[in-house]
């Protein structure tokens, strides 16, 4: 190589790697934010990242932008590996236009998910970046629609997981909402269609970026994002933990993980863990940590609907993903947002060979207007779309109430369920014993000299039947009532038989799921 080839390509990549230039760079530090490559550096192992696309410029000549180029045009894009594996990852460079998006970083981006698809590998995207490249007009929209179509030809097929972790607007919020995980950085990162300049333009409504579309307006008001994180750091190390519960792609299946957890450990606590009332809640996260390999349970949306827990842990090793209704949030009723919340965590496992674990312990569906305006109907059937379509092994332990349409949603045997078993505290019903005494004995009750005596009486007779796991046993509905100190020994037996399960669903284009 001469010198001035050599020169060239040093200036080149001296040019790439300061993006912005020093000013902007201490800016985004001072926001407490690291730099699009520092992200990159320390989401991946050390030293594994192959950059592709350093040197590409914008074409626009809008507005002196012609002028105005730098190497990279404001993304950083490569590959790497994340525990030894290979990852696709982009990085926008907010110290660039923003990080908004031009035709030519589109075009990197692009390239880079067609790789990512070819060798069948995660795409991980960092967000920071204010939309589409307004001096460009229509070839920067472009550019986004070629992104969303890739995004979601991708879905089911590769992991796709963004991290948004600057001021994120227009298209750089509707690419990463069409992947399947969402983290955040709490206080620096917002998502919204538009900022409140626009929001107050068009509907003179004045409201911060942080009410607006902060972290935790996402993370426990809209249910758009997944994970929140104190720091850019943070961020990057929990979607490293993230990966290592997820295969590379939908033909293969996720990484065992051996610990030194038994397979065959007891936890006698659980036989005496459900409370004497059936109303009095206790933690449903308390019997997922004793059951799970290392009591390790990776939580996904915590902030949302905290009425149902969805999640990853292991149990022997192997990836599970946990689905439970939690009685120390509103007794664990099903909702239309933890509805929404579990079927897209369930759609997610199927597609990439993850295996259902339930825990059930609920009431039933929430009643009233308010649900019922909202359509709980509708995103309700969501739920129950899931689990019917979900052709992974479904396993489910009932540890208290199974009632009504809640029972038949949470992967009930005749739903498809493959291994269906409760604990000897669990209660299968069309409905609590009180509500159902009052319909179906009413006029017993009321034409009693004693009517209180009578329904005390009838509650108690309805509570013998039902409040037990045994008729449902008798009938076949469930395989086995199980002590509850030996809950993980069978679930891991019933993960393992359950490995080789084959099931395909009926030909068709796709399905109709209850949007
Ligand atoms: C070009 C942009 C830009 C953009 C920001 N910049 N957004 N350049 N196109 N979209 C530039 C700014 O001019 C500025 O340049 C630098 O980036 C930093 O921006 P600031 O505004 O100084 O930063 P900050 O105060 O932190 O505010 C960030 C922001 C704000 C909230 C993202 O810039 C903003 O509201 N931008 C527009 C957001 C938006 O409405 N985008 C929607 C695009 S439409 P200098 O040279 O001064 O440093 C879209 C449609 C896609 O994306 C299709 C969806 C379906």
């Amino acid at each position: 190589m001469t010198d001035s080839i050599q020169n060239e390509l040093d200036c080149l990549r001296i040019a790439s790697r300061h993006g912005g230039g020093e000013k902007r760079i201490e800016a985004q530090h001072a926001k407490g934010k690291l730099t699009a490559r520092e992200r990159v550096d320390l989401l991946l192992d050390q030293g594994s990242f192959e950059e592709i696309g350093a040197f590409v410029t914008h074409r626009c000549t809008n507005f002196n932008m012609g002028d105005q180029t730098i190497p990279g045009d404001g993304v950083v894009t490569g590959t790497g590996t994340i525990e030894g594996r290979s990852v696709a990852v982009f990085s926008q460079d907010f110290t660039v236009f923003g990080g908004s998006l031009s035709e030519e970083y589109a075009k990197k981006i692009a390239r880079l998910m067609d790789i990512a698809m070819k060798l069948g590998i995660p795409v991980i995207g960092l967000n920071d970046s204010g939309g589409a490249r307004i001096q460009e007009g229509v070839v920067s929209l472009a550019g986004y629609s070629s992104l969303f179509l890739r995004n979601t030809k991708a879905s089911g097929v590769i992991p796709q997981i963004s991290a948004i972790m600057g001021p994120c607007a227009g298209g750089a919020v509707y690419s990463p909402a069409l992947t399947d995980f969402v983290f955040m950085v709490d206080g620096t990162s917002y998502m919204h269609i538009t900022g409140p300049d626009v929001v107050k333009a068009v509907t003179h409504e004045e409201v911060t970026s942080e009410e607006l579309g902060g972290a935790s307006v996402h993370a426990s008001v809209s249910g758009t994002s997944h994970f929140t994180c104190a720091d850019d750091a943070e961020c990057l190390a929990k979607i490293r933990r993230l990966l290592s519960f997820l295969p590379l792609n939908n033909a293969e299946d996720p990484p065992r993980l051996l610990s030194d957890d038994s397979v065959d450990r007891r936890e006698e606590s659980l036989n005496t863990f459900i409370p004497e009332s059936a109303n009095q809640p206790y933690d449903m996260k308390s019997v997922i940590e004793k059951i799970v390999d290392d009591g390790d349970f990776f939580e996904v949306q915590p902030d949302y609907a905290g009425n149902i827990l969805v999640g990853f842990a292991r149990m022997a090793g192997r990836s599970i993903g946990l689905v439970a209704n939690q009685p120390t949030n509103m007794a664990g009723v099903l909702d239309s947002n933890a509805s929404e919340k579990a079927a897209r965590f369930i759609r997610f496992c199927d597609a990439f060979h993850i295996p259902i674990v339930t825990f059930e312990d609920v009431p039933g569906f929430l009643p009233g207007t308010d649900q019922e305006h909202g359509g709980i109907i509708r995103r309700g059937a969501k739920l129950l779309y899931a689990y019917c379509e979900a052709t992974v092994p479904k396993l489910t332990v009932i540890t208290r109430k199974a009632y009504g349409g809640a029972y038949c949603v949470m992967s009930s045997q005749s739903t498809g369920g493959d291994w269906n078993v409760a604990w000897p505290s669990a209660e299968i019903a069309v409905m609590g014993a009180a509500g159902a005494a009052k319909v179906i004995f009413r006029r017993e009750i009321s034409a009693d000299a004693d009517p209180v005596a009578k329904e005390k009486e009838k509650i108690e007779e309805y509570e013998k039947k039902f409040a037990n796991p045994f008729d449902a046993a008798r009938r076949g509905f469930i395989d086995e009532v199980i002590e509850p100190a030996d809950t993980r020994r069978l679930i891991i037996r019933a993960l393992e038989l359950y490995s080789t399960k084959r099931e395909s669903s009926p030909a068709k284009k796709h399905g109709s799921i209850p949007l």
